[in-house]
């Protein structure tokens, strides 16, 4: 949206400058202070090229400008060599009452034909999900999400731990003594202790370990009792994990768990075969990479013949590019395996994969809780499935002290909570530790997601008091500052969109989100809305149904729901 007013100005500048339009249009940049402008060219490198004093050259430009009277500039400014625009009120309305009027205003075009795989969740068969698996639960949507606002065809991938000598473990196990857990209400528990009393066993009397993984040989080898088993522990798993995926809207398209290449791992190894990079190393098979990588070798068959993760993930990615005909891969997991994806990747361009470069690892960092605010069941790891509770639990509470008639109350609580956490996540750059203060995180003041759903929630309850047919441009002239700097807000959803996809960064949509409903409330303080005179009130109007709906559409970007009341 603001994309256009960067065309027209790249347009006219590149005429005054006698600089080529596409060069400007990608200088052209929003200045750091709003009372600067609107947009900002920065000098110093066309004045470079120019040979010219960029400053001086800055002035001389800015007094041309303002001698001009061009109706979609309003002021031109220099502060040091940035030319600093301020565009007119008429032409930020009409660019952003015209984009609007598309159904999908902020579609981007960038992925364009392309298609992109993204792996994301990929928790493991009868194990709980902890709270790793939930940021690349919760990145990995949005992420997802954005992707689809730039055109890409996107696949969703559950790449499950459903393969390897566990399995065998488990599946001794619950011969053993599977009759005595209940596997009704939270199966996974009761997998996950058949699984601890294995080991605990096993530290007693070490010959078990050797008897699970015989079973396991028998599971490779397509045993069908031993299948039958192991396919029940992933049934039992994926009912689990979907009950929490619908609580958190978590949608994939395809589970591909690792078993699914067990089939395909005799052509990777044929194919580094071929390439001459398959080296015996102590009985097993690796590839070596160059000194200059700086990485351990990668080991792709155990000298006992078996394969590994690292070996499905390349079979994984084999599959994704020519077989799903991915031009993108991405892989949202914890940084613990940032070097088991260095060395996948490395072995792929070994394998001199141009593709290879369009692997990427989406790492995150982990949450912190604040004063120990979470404690976990098993004394180690923190579930994903406490998290949630806890978040519905503290947002019920609240809703009881507040506002105990609350219609549709279950409902309410579950998507604040729900969003609550999302957006604490998602706020918060990627790369850097998640802080979980739920004081913080569940109130609806401040950096926290109920505070944009009840600003979503108050745009929703003014246009229902209007109760009219709301205007499709507003018919009055929005000039107060206030009405401005929303407008300007609104108008740079879609690069927003556009930026937060190309860093896979979702903070900065979440960031923008704060920014929106900040401006937004300055203008509800300031502006008198409903009860103005009645050309101003349908323009404002107009303006709030704008900020519904760029909010709607960015909270579900995120993956959050907004209740219709709170
Ligand atoms: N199941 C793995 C874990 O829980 C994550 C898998 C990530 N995806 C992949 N292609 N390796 O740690």
């Amino acid at each position: 949206m603001i994309s256009k007013a960067k065309l027209d100005l790249a347009q006219l500048l590149s005429v005054e400058c006698q600089i080529d339009a596409p060069e400007i249009y990608d200088l052209l940049e929003i200045p750091k202070l709003y009372d600067h402008g609107h947009l900002a060219l920065p000098l110093f490198g066309l004045a470079k090229k120019l040979k010219k004093n960029p400053i001086q050259w800055c002035q001389e430009l800015a007094d041309k400008f303002s001698k001009k009277s061009l109706d979609f500039i309003l002021q031109v400014n220099p502060t040091g060599g940035f030319l600093n625009f301020t565009l007119s009120p008429s032409y930020l309305s009409e660019l952003l009452f015209s984009s609007l009027q598309k159904p999908k205003f902020y579609q981007g075009s960038s992925g364009q034909g392309q298609t992109v795989v993204i792996d994301y969740s990929s928790p493991n068969v009868a194990k709980p999900m902890h709270i790793g698996h939930m940021r690349a639960t919760i990145v990995g949507q949005a992420i997802r999400n954005l992707a689809e606002t730039q055109g890409f065809k996107v696949i969703g991938v559950n790449h499950i731990g459903d393969w390897g000598t566990q399995f065998g473990k488990l599946c001794w196990a619950y011969m053993e003594w599977g009759q005595e857990y209940d596997y009704s209400k939270n199966p996974i528990d009761s997998l996950l202790k058949l699984y601890v009393r294995f080991h605990e066993e096993a530290e007693k009397n070490p010959h078990l370990e050797e008897a699970g993984a015989a079973i396991f040989k028998r599971l490779e080898q397509g045993d069908a009792e031993i299948t039958v088993l192991w396919k029940m522990m992933i049934d039992y798993s994926m009912t689990d994990f979907n009950r929490l995926y619908k609580i958190m809207n978590i949608q994939h398209d395809v589970v591909l768990g690792e078993s699914f290449y067990n089939d395909k791992m005799a052509d990777v190894i044929q194919r580094l075969e071929k390439a001459h990079l398959l080296k015996d190393s102590e009985g097993a098979q690796v590839v070596f990479f160059d000194e200059k990588d700086n990485m351990p070798p990668c080991l792709i068959k155990k000298s006992d013949g078996a394969s590994i993760y690292a070996t499905r993930d390349l079979a994984a990615a084999i599959y994704r590019r020519e077989v799903q005909k991915a031009d993108l891969i991405l892989y949202v997991v914890g940084v613990e395996q940032i070097l088991h994806f260095n060395q996948v990747f490395g072995v792929l361009k070994k394998l001199s994969y141009a593709w290879a470069e369009k692997c990427h690892h989406i790492v995150f960092g982990r949450y912190r809780f604040k004063d120990g605010k979470m404690s976990s069941r098993s004394g180690k790891v923190v579930f994903m499935e406490d998290v949630l509770h806890q978040a519905i639990d503290l947002v019920g509470q609240m809703v009881e002290a507040k506002n105990p008639d609350l219609e549709n109350k279950k409902d309410v609580i579950q998507k604040v909570a729900v969003g609550a956490v999302f957006f604490n996540d998602l706020m918060t750059d990627r790369i850097k530790d998640v802080e979980f203060d739920w004081d913080r995180i569940v109130s609806t003041e401040g950096d926290s997601g109920p505070y944009v759903q009840y600003t979503l929630v108050r745009c929703k309850s003014i246009l229902r008091k209007y109760n009219g047919d709301i205007p499709l441009r507003p018919s009055v002239l929005m000039a107060m500052p206030e009405e401005q700097k929303l407008i300007y807000s609104l108008l740079r959803f879609s690069e927003v969109l556009e930026a937060g996809f190309r860093q896979f960064k979702p903070n900065i949509l979440a960031q923008y989100l704060l920014e929106l409903c900040a401006h937004f409330s300055q203008f509800y303080h300031h502006c008198r809305i409903l009860g103005a005179e009645a050309e101003l009130q349908n323009s404002r109007v107009c303006l709030v149904s704008a900020t519904e709906k760029i909010l709607e559409q960015g909270l579900k970007i995120l993956n959050i729901e907004a209740p219709e009341s709170m």
